[in-house]
């Protein structure tokens, strides 16, 4: 027996530049896993063939070593090397047959890593990026790629065991034991690997590929929750199809299966064939799961199987390409969901989540490129600036190449790279050779960090008919990277005349393309003026349209122009920045608000949106977030006082409509839609007016609510009542509470939204979370369940600061360090912007991060903890 000791140490910086290819190959893996009660066997026999120079290396952690045999032949410990991260066999022979056998601990894993209990009757893996290690012994590393063949045996009462690929054997054995064995043809890395043992039902499909393979289609569940899996089915096949038609990408296998658990870390996870699910992204139901969630489970399913070519067929070299994938993946899963519903409103809500998260990340402690160069932990790279700055930079060469070169360029890129380990300039490179468009300059996007500042200046000659901009681009300095370079900025533009509203058409030698309404510029330079003739009349100009690039626009609009763009904007998004901006302005720079409410008071607007687009009508109302609005101060920052203004301003906005509120409430009717997407929009509508109404002091928007709570049966309407009874403190609060925790007891998504919605009540109180905490049905093992408190209290800046809210997070931090690590370093970094609060708390809030400092143990907390402290 073996088990490698853990001698701690500095935990080690690795670089981008120190890359070096892997000394061997794995052709072939054939593993069985054997799982029992109290521990878990596994054989691992490896095919490995050198490539260069160099010992021959296995990655291994909490593995205990029973055998290792060369060839046929045992070795010896002194044979080869361990550590407590990785086998070393000096001078091994240029072909190897590598066979381990190791113990396993699934059953007492609490990290969610590796292969894993989920529950009583569940086993499954999370490999990416560094799983596969807690294994077996394996080169652990995205650029081997091997051919898996899985033999998975456990007890019968586990009547589910699945691997990736093809059932090729099934059998039964002694003991009340069985087993099946895998094979997947396609060569993958190790993080792709999968597998699962359980006592789960299934619902069955299929899909016809364009090449007219027959694909079954599996997704695996508890019992009571098959039904709940008919949305994420239909959003499986949509997803096929909308990858050959938008990619001309069939899939490749005869089968695709996903299952569901409530014990997961992260989202979903796109293993070869054999996707993952938090139950959180898959299971969609209107009576027990929100509209929001039913539009995130359509997401994450087309996200996953879209990795199947970005992530899968062509996968990354190493971790810091991680962009390569998730930010093109993310790219993809955003345009599908263009076409699901309102463009404009997802659009909205992508570039909400990036301005609220990606912005402030990067002008942090937390900041890094979009590749980055180094870590100690690549688990915590899994950043909003590693997915959405991604994306956008790749949205960014989308839309500068336009829809046919674009094609052209990923056509390129998935005949250049089937099979193989890449990076990001190759990705680029495909992608310009392809298009016929060099797009080399976009790289820098990818090396440095920080958000780029475009400052534009306007200029109209009423004689000559001439308008110009010019343009100014800035980044603000940072200290690990000293030569930040100019980068390309698409910006997409349109003018439009200040007296009419119309839109006029564009002249300019800087125009991608000339005579066009839809105009588009590249400002690839530090600065740069563009000229457009034959401007007849003056012109408010919109910039930027559709978020066409990830920047800070600087431009000098003042409120009269924004409310001009609010109600001439053709572009759906753009009418919702302009709102966005008069709001920024009165919450931030005490202007008036008279300027908004009266735009969005006007006659004609919100009527007509309300039947064209009502969930765009819903977004147009909505204000900034308290934090988002605390991402835009960088100093001094009191959350009460953004708290004060903004009620404030919902306050008259609540006057200002009067009874239109209710006309909205009562008139409105979600069930006389037959799209889902209007219907969706429709009870958005109506729960911000029940919202409003309550905000007038009407004495009977309670009964209202109460009614709703009882006699709807779609959970958008349910927690919309709820939210109005608790967050007011209404005399039925407390029985809606309860009524719901007995309908949905056995729900746990639905308990997860009832845990949240009391943890986000506005004066949330050490009482109150303490109550929450005690709750028998909390779980420090389901970080859905974590999450919900969490989430709660984060999304009241006022509570997430006060006593409760960081004395939650400390302590949180604290458990998890040693619990599951990965969820710790999330959770911490909800407080990465102490260093903004206005003292004495901005002192407080340091010693509580340096107290925990000296007592994590993780290289994830720490790591994260590090960061955060060096401002
Ligand atoms: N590959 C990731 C899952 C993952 C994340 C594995 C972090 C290991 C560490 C997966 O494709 C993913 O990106 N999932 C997202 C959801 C997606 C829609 C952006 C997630 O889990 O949050
Ligand atoms: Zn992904």
């Amino acid at each position: 027996m073996n088990i490698a000791v853990d001698t701690p140490s500095v935990p080690e910086t690795i670089y981008l530049k120190d890359y070096m290819p892997p000394a061997f190959a794995v052709n072939s893996i054939d593993l069985d896993i054997r799982v029992f009660d109290t521990y878990s066997e596994v054989t691992a026999k490896l095919d490995m063939r050198r490539q260069h120079a160099g010992d021959l290396v296995l990655l291994g952690r909490d593995l205990e070593l029973k055998s290792i045999k060369i060839n046929g032949q045992v070795l010896s410990p002194e044979q080869y090397q361990l550590d407590s991260e990785q086998l070393t066999i000096a001078n091994a022979p240029d072909q190897a047959v590598v066979e381990t056998l190791v113990i396993i601990h699934p059953e007492s894993n609490t990290q969610l890593e590796g292969l894993y209990k989920a529950g009583d009757d569940l086993f499954v893996t999370q490999n990416e990026p560094e799983g596969f290690r807690k294994i077996t012994f394996f080169p652990d590393r995205p650029d081997v790629l091997s051919v898996f063949t899985t033999r998975v045996e456990a007890e019968k009462k586990f009547p589910v065991l699945l691997a990736n690929g093809n059932l090729i054997e099934k059998g039964e054995l002694d003991g009340g034991r069985h087993y099946t064995v895998w094979q997947d043809p396609t060569k993958k890395p190790s993080y792709l690997f999968a597998c699962v043992i359980g006592d789960l039902q299934v619902l069955k499909d299929s899909y016809t590929t364009m090449e007219g393979r027959d694909v079954a289609l599996e997704i695996y569940a508890e019992a009571k929750d098959i039904p709940k899996c008919h949305i994420a089915m239909q959003a499986l096949k949509d997803s096929m199809k909308w990858d050959e038609v938008h990619y001309g990408r069939p899939y490749d296998l005869d089968n695709y299966m996903i299952v569901a658990t409530s014990a997961f870390n992260m989202g979903a996870m796109e293993n070869k064939g054999l996707n993952i699910f938090n139950t959180s992204c898959v299971l969609a139901d209107p009576e027990y799961t929100t509209d929001a969630a039913i539009m995130r489970v359509q997401s994450v399913i087309a996200h996953e199987y879209f990795h199947n070519w970005t992530g899968n067929r062509i996968t990354c070299r190493d971790w810091f390409q991680l962009c390569l994938k998730e930010g093109l993946t993310v790219f993809r899963d955003q345009s599908f969901s263009e076409d699901l519903q309102s463009a404009a409103v997802q659009r909205i809500d992508d570039v909400s989540v990036l301005k609220s998260h990606q912005f402030p990340e990067d002008a942090g402690p937390l900041s890094h490129p979009a590749r980055p160069d180094h870590f100690v932990e690549i688990n915590n790279f899994y950043t909003a600036t590693v997915y959405e700055k991604g994306a956008e930079i790749s949205r960014m060469m989308a839309t500068l190449l336009g829809k046919e070169k674009f094609r052209l360029g990923t056509d390129e890129y998935f005949k250049r790279h089937d099979g193989q380990a890449v990076t990001v300039e190759d990705w680029v490179a495909a992608l310009s050779a392809g298009s016929g468009v060099d797009l080399s300059a976009f790289l820098t996007w990818y090396n440095q960090p920080g958000t780029p500042t475009l400052e534009v200046n306007e200029e109209y000659d009423a004689t000559t008919h001439v308008y110009t901009l010019r343009s100014k681009q800035s980044i603000k300095p940072h200290a690990k990277y000293p030569n930040l370079k100019a980068v390309p900025i698409p910006v997409a533009i349109a003018l439009f005349d200040a007296e009419t509203g119309e839109q006029f058409e564009l002249e300019s030698e800087s125009l991608i393309e000339n005579h066009v309404k839809d105009g588009m510029i590249l400002f690839d330079q530090d600065e740069a003026t563009i000229h457009f003739n034959n401007v007849t009349n003056r012109p408010v100009v919109s910039l930027l349209r559709n978020f066409s690039a990830p920047v800070n626009l600087e431009f000098a609009y003042n409120d009269a122009e924004l409310a001009f763009l609010l109600q001439h904007e053709t572009s759906g998004f753009n009418q919702w920045q302009a709102a966005q901006t008069l709001l920024e302005n009165i919450l931030l720079k005490n202007h008036d608000s008279s300027v908004y409410l009266d735009a969005i008071t006007n006659a004609k607007l919100l009527p007509e949106l309300i039947k064209t687009d009502p969930n765009l009508a819903s977004r147009l109302l909505d204000l900034p977030s308290e934090s988002y609005l605390a991402s835009r101060i960088d100093s001094d920052y009191r959350p009460e006082i953004v708290e004060i203004k903004r009620e404030a301003l919902l306050n008259d906005l609540a006057k200002q409509f009067g009874e239109f509120w209710k006309t909205i409430y009562t008139t409105l009717d979600p069930k006389s839609q037959t799209e889902f997407s209007q219907a969706m929009g429709i009870r958005a509508l109506r729960n911000i007016a029940l919202t409003m109404m309550a905000r007038q002091g009407s004495t009977e928007v309670f009964d209202l609510a109460y009614q709703q709570y009882q006699t709807t049966d779609n959970m958008t309407e349910r927690l919309g009542a709820l939210r109005v009874l608790v967050w007011f403190d209404a005399p039925q609060a407390s029985d809606a509470l309860q009524d719901f925790y007995n309908r949905f007891k056995d729900e746990d998504l639905a308990i997860d939204q009832w845990f949240m919605i009391q943890a986000a009540h506005p004066r949330a109180d050490q009482a109150r979370i303490e109550q929450l905490v005690a709750h028998p049905d909390y779980d420090l093992g389901t970080p859905n369940r974590i999450r919900a408190i969490t989430g709660g209290l984060g999304s009241r800046p006022v509570n997430l600061w006060g006593e409760v809210g960081t004395a939650h997070f400390i302590n949180l931090a604290k458990i998890m360090d040693q619990k599951n690590p990965i969820v710790g370093s999330r959770m911490i970094q909800a407080l990465s912007r102490w260093y903004t609060l206005s003292e004495p708390k901005r002192s407080e809030l340091k010693e509580k991060l340096q107290t925990l400092q000296g007592q994590a143990k993780s290289k994830n907390v720490v790591e994260t903890i590090d960061s955060m402290l060096s401002v």
